[in-house]
């Protein structure tokens, strides 16, 4: 199963400017909706509360801090899953993850929810396709795949 973590991120990194902060500033939604449609996502508790609207379409999966991530991805009968954030969420799955969409958007927060919050071991990854997400603004969604081990 691809595991794939997808996220809009600022040009410094980060995902959001504190835990409770709705992602209103992403470009990239359509995009989001195209690649999730069908597939289950999974993404922290503090993700869904800042999320209003049903992802009509796509299996919401909630996690938490003492939820198990192999467990709950051994659970998942699909081709593929999502890992839709929190910077939390996206380190407890991170040793999983086979390819990571990262929408690099032009504004920088100085501070906040980084990609990864205090990931301890670092990530190889390889460019396999760059998007155009919206064309004539440079906003591109970088395709990678993780060297990390597979499930
Ligand atoms: N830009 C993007 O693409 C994007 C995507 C997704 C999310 N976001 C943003 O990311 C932000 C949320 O990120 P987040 O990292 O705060 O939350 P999160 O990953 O969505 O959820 C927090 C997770 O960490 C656990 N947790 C909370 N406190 C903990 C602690 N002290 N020790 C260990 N685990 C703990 C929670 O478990 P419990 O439920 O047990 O507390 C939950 O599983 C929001 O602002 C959201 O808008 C941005």
């Amino acid at each position: 199963m691809d595991i794939i973590l997808i996220a809009a991120i600022t040009a410094d990194g980060f995902i959001a400017r504190h835990e409770n902060d709705p992602v209103t500033w992403s470009e990239d939604l359509h995009v989001f909706k195209e690649q999730t449609m069908g597939f289950p996502i999974i993404m922290g508790s503090n993700t869904a509360k800042t999320i209003d609207k049903e992802l009509e379409g796509r299996k919401i999966i909630v996690v938490h801090r003492d939820d198990e991530p192999k467990m709950i991805l051994e659970n998942i009968k699909a081709k593929k899953c999502f890992i839709a954030g929190g910077g939390r969420t996206n380190t407890m799955f991170a040793p999983f993850l086979t390819h990571l969409y990262l929408t690099i958007h032009p504004i920088v927060f100085g501070k906040g929810i980084p990609l990864f919050t205090g990931l301890e071991e670092q990530l190889f990854l390889e460019l396999i396709k760059a998007v155009d997400v919206v064309p004539g603004k440079g906003i591109i969604q970088y395709q990678y795949k993780s060297q990390k081990k597979k499930m």
